[in-house]
């Protein structure tokens, strides 16, 4: 079957957070919302009709988490990353954030360091704060448009440290980690007493051409000290069905988190949750369905690359290896954060996510989401490039 994701699809008036938060964030709402995480396309048929046909019995009482709810988690790691699990070792977890700011509490105290890798997915920093523990940055390093990790600093940063949340593949700067890195954040994590949290919601949105490492397969070590978390959520285009899980395959770690979630009633998802994830990780619609988004979600980030070089040259694309957001480096363009901001909300009429929510490291960024139909990049290039001619930019670019 051929999905169309070409489709436009009305959003306004259905709670979508992209476009209800319009208003309250920005302060109007003409804006084409490229931000928050989620995407424009239809939810996949089969999502929608296990939805339905579980709607049709009509009584939407207490429901127990089914074992084809693990087995499906167990066989799709296995088939899509190669990762042998057991299902006594897949939990239940609301959302990811809801599940990393249980391993927080669970797995330390307040006071206690941990470290992130700026700019990274700013409700880390958010959890860890709320939480009362403290912030340790380990600021990745861009080079020559990509971003690696800095190992140097890694191995002063860690020390006292009781967690590590590790963002892989990583949001904002696209990079899906080589096994050789993760390797080396095992060692050292390891050597430290660093328990890793590894958040890989968007593994499975590995762009052709890619390939996700989990990091718990790198070696013992990182299968013995790590926490994964994982989703149909990105994947699928599901976030509001709530069917995250996590996997641990330390059997002590994973009693005490286990306690911990269940003793505080977070191990329990609502009436569809379960079934939403089993159509869509079991069948060969879910790996079909998934194959042409990436494709799509290819050709949309290779568009704003071409199009930004020819038209826009001061703004570059950071390019993704994995997943729909592109982070956009505008440092060419000599504005202050707030002029940035102004630039993109007031001159082009776009709402993106401001680059320094991400970290102080992401000054001179804005991230972009590229999960939608084509037609709508094409008029938010428009926009921008009008935004850039109004600002004189492209007078600029022919003096240069
Ligand atoms: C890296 C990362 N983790 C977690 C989430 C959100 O997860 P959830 O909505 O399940 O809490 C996102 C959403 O953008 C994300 O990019």
């Amino acid at each position: 079957m051929q999905y169309d994701f070409d489709e436009v699809i009305e959003r306004r008036g259905t709670g979508a957070l992209k476009y209800e938060a319009l208003l309250p964030r920005w302060g109007r709402d003409d804006l084409i919302p490229l931000w928050v995480a989620d995407m424009d396309f239809r939810t996949p048929p089969f999502i929608m009709e296990a939805i339905r046909r579980r709607c049709e019995h009509e009584i939407l009482g207490y429901t127990v988490k089914p074992r084809a709810f693990f087995e499906a988690i167990r066989d799709w790691v296995d088939r899509r990353h190669g990762w042998k699990v057991n299902a006594s070792e897949i939990g239940f977890a609301p959302g990811i954030v809801p599940g990393i700011s249980s391993a927080i509490q669970c797995f330390t105290e307040p006071g206690d360091k941990i470290m992130i890798q700026p700019p990274v997915y700013h409700p880390f920093a958010m959890i860890i704060r709320e939480n009362g523990r403290e912030i340790v940055n380990n600021p990745l390093i861009l080079e020559n448009g990509r971003y690696r990790m800095d190992f140097n600093h890694m191995q002063e940063a860690v020390r006292g440290c009781r967690m590590f949340i590790l963002c892989n593949p990583h949001n904002p700067g696209g990079r899906v980690w080589s096994p050789e890195e993760l390797r080396r954040v095992a060692e050292i994590c390891t050597a430290n007493g660093t328990l890793v949290v590894s958040d890989e919601i968007h593994a499975d949105l590995t762009l052709p051409g890619h390939r996700h490492t989990v990091f718990a397969t790198v070696s013992e070590q990182a299968r013995m000290n790590s926490v994964t978390y994982m989703a149909p959520s990105k994947t699928f285009n599901v976030p509001g069905l709530g069917s995250s899980y996590v996997i641990c395959q330390n059997p002590d770690l994973f009693a005490k988190y286990q306690d911990f979630v269940s003793g505080r009633e977070l191990a329990e998802g609502h009436v569809f949750a379960y079934d939403g994830l089993i159509s869509a990780y079991s069948g060969p619609e879910g790996e079909e369905w998934l194959a042409q988004a990436l494709d799509y979600i290819q050709e949309n980030i290779r568009f704003i690359d071409a199009e930004l070089r020819r038209r826009m040259p001061k703004i570059k694309t950071i390019m993704p290896d994995a997943s729909y957001l592109v982070f956009l480096d505008c440092r060419e363009m000599n504005l202050s954060q707030k002029e940035l901001v102004e630039f993109f909300v007031d001159g082009a009429r776009l709402a993106l996510n401001d680059g320094s929510i991400f970290g102080k490291e992401g000054e001179g960024f804005m991230r972009l989401n590229a999960g939608c139909p084509r037609s709508i990049l094409e008029r938010a290039l428009s926009q921008l490039e009008e935004a850039y001619e109004n600002r004189g930019f492209r007078q600029q670019q022919s003096q240069n």
